[in-house]
């Protein structure tokens, strides 16, 4: 069902790129999804805001959603698990029609690869995982569900994000290092050591900054 309507969770600035996607790739954008009451019936970028998941309950045969239209990890859980329970289809990977995926890599449902991106060989990207512009994944590279890559961030080969990692803007990744579950790395750092679980990490070379409660 690929001619699905989509519609899109998150209506700030990463939800308006995957609009754009959406745009390049032909899709048709019935609307946004957001949990803000005073932001439902509200037109972005030309589009209307449904609001929450139940307001389109009578619609969940029609249309698709897509839960990565927000950059933070754990919200894009919290969106994915909302869909699900309301019996609600997801949307497959939505890549920018300029990125190649080679034959041995592969992007799994929900996911968003975006302009500029280059995806080397063996790369598995999960669900729900943004891959935002002008990223490049080198060979090996494993990215689990949730994960957030910021723009300009370079990883190098068989590095392993695990679950709900989210990577600030312009960090690079040293070859072979794992990054835990949920952490956090600052923009402009350079990892260059395997990171903990639910770490903030940040600067040249990277080091642990705080623990993360969620
Ligand atoms: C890491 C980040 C998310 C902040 O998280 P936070 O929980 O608010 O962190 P805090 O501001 O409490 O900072 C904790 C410590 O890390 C340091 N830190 C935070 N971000 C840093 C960075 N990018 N580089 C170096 N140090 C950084 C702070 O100076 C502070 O250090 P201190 O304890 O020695 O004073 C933010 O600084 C960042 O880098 N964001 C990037 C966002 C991004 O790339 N967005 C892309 C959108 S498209």
């Amino acid at each position: 069902m690929h001619d699905a309507k989509l519609v899109i969770w998150g209506c700030g600035g990463m939800g308006r790129e995957v609009l754009a996607l959406c745009e390049v790739l032909g899709r048709n954008v019935a609307g946004f999804l957001d949990e803000r009451e005073e932001m439902r019936g509200q037109m972005v970028d030309g589009v209307p805001v449904l609001g929450d998941i139940q307001h389109i309950y009578a619609y969940r045969n029609e249309v698709e959603v897509i839960c990565s239209g927000v950059g933070d990890p754990v919200l894009k859980r919290k969106f994915a698990r909302k869909t699900r329970d309301a019996g609600f289809r997801l949307a497959g990977p939505l890549v920018h029609p300029a990125v190649n995926i080679p034959r041995s890599s592969q992007v799994d449902d929900n996911s968003i690869v975006c302009a500029g991106s280059i995806v080397s060989i063996n790369v598995n990207i999960g669900k729900f995982v943004i891959i935002n512009t002008q990223v490049t994944l080198a060979h090996d590279v494993t990215i689990a569900e949730h994960c957030t890559i910021s723009p300009g961030v370079n990883i190098s080969g068989n590095v392993t994000m695990e679950e709900g990692v989210f990577i600030g803007t312009g960090s690079a990744v040293r070859e072979k290092v794992t990054i835990g579950a949920w952490s956090i790395i600052g923009g402009g750092a350079f990892v260059k050591d395997t990171v903990p679980a639910n770490a903030l990490y940040a600067g040249v070379p990277a080091v642990f900054k705080k623990k993360i409660i969620r």
